[in-house]
């Protein structure tokens, strides 16, 4: 059974990656520091598992710790690199622990594949590196625009290290998904999103507020130049974007090219507004939300979703599960982590 190796894998993306990774035959190997993550989730994957996978506590910045793991497996078919910092605010405050986070494990785990010949990577990126698009639906071919954010740099800096390396032929070949807004939880309840403190994303605030944890989720923004006034996104089940993964490994394994590199966008292709989601998870799941419209909240965009035609050709992937069953799910994880 081939091994696959997921940094971060304790994390929201990560957990749902590793089920997906198993599902599909590839043996998950999970590297996490527990930074952002809760030993818990491995608890949840074993659940739907039936079995737990191996784990290496430690930092992907750390060059020996990441040695010893690839030391101690053997030969690892290909790396999905999570492991990273992610909160838009936070890399505001701290851009220097974000650069050198982000950046620094991607470089270490570059070199350690190199050294043990581990020839995939599999790396997570998100739509923030096409900062304000000029067109919605964006491609691939958009251009890498400003963005304001120190993280959305990050993510931009680190899909030009990987395309220069892989054309350098060092014999290791990459895709960056693009992530759009990934929301939801596995349909078991046993994984899902873990926001410490307040949340900044939509989704979590959703479901915190339905659940009484926070008095009222404010709608940033009314009068954007969208259907309804407030900002569109491209919402993805993380169900659906954890299979993007496995496509990608495939995608890669199937490729002749050695030094290939690919971009790709993991999103529905469908534009959602705030007020949809808040409409929408009152009705998939028969409850009544508190909420206001605020100000706009400064750095959003107007709206931003996927044009998938390139993914689903190229990779054979297409998301299936609909904005409802996401939010059932999400509400779903809400109230399996109230119980606790
Ligand atoms: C942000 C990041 C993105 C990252 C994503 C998931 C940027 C510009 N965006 O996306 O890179 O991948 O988070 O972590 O860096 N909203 C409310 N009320 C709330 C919370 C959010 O109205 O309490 C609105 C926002 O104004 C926005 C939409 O909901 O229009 C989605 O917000 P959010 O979930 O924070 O994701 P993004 O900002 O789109």
């Amino acid at each position: 059974m081939k091994k696959i190796l997921i940094t971060g894998g304790a994390g929201f993306i990560g957990s749902h990656t590793v089920v997906a990774v198993h599902q599909s035959g590839y043996q998950p190997v999970i590297v996490d520091n527990f930074s952002n993550s809760e030993k818990s989730v491995l608890n949840g994957i074993e659940k739907i598992c039936g079995r737990a996978f191996p784990l290496h506590e430690g930092d992907c910045v750390d060059a020996p710790f990441m040695r010893s793991v690839f030391k101690a497996e053997g030969e690892i078919a290909g790396v999905i690199h999570f492991a990273a910092y992610k909160s838009v605010n936070e890399s505001l405050e701290q851009p220097a622990k974000y650069y050198k986070n982000n950046i620094g494990s991607l470089l270490t785990l570059l070199d350690v594949m190199q050294e043990f010949k581990s020839p995939l990577l599999v790396f997570s990126s998100s739509c923030t590196v096409y900062g304000d698009p000029d067109e919605c639906p964006v491609t691939e071919a958009a251009p890498m625009k400003e963005t304001p954010t120190p993280y959305g740099k990050t993510k931009q800096i680190c899909e030009n290290i990987i395309r220069d390396v892989v054309a350098s032929g060092r014999d290791i070949k990459g895709v960056a998904l693009r992530y759009f807004n990934p929301i939801g939880a596995h349909p078991t309840g046993f994984i899902g999103e873990l926001p410490i403190g307040v949340p900044n994303n939509l989704v979590p605030y959703v479901t915190q507020t339905a659940a009484g944890i926070r008095d009222r989720l404010t709608v940033f923004g009314d009068d954007y130049g969208t259907p309804d006034g407030s900002c569109v996104r491209d919402f993805i089940h993380v169900v659906d974007l954890a299979e993007a993964h496995v496509k990608a490994l495939d995608y890669l394994q199937g490729v002749k090219e050695p030094r290939c590199y690919e971009v790709f966008n993991c999103g529905t292709g469908h534009g959602h507004s705030v007020k949809e989601v808040v409409e929408t998870f009152e009705k998939a799941n028969g409850l009544k939300l508190n909420y206001k419209i605020g100000p706009r909240r400064p750095g959003d965009i107007e709206q931003v979703y996927a044009n998938t035609d390139r993914v689903n050709a190229l990779m054979n992937w297409k998301s299936k599960l609909s904005l409802d069953q996401a939010l059932k799910d999400a509400w779903n994880w809400q109230k399996m982590l109230n119980k606790k």
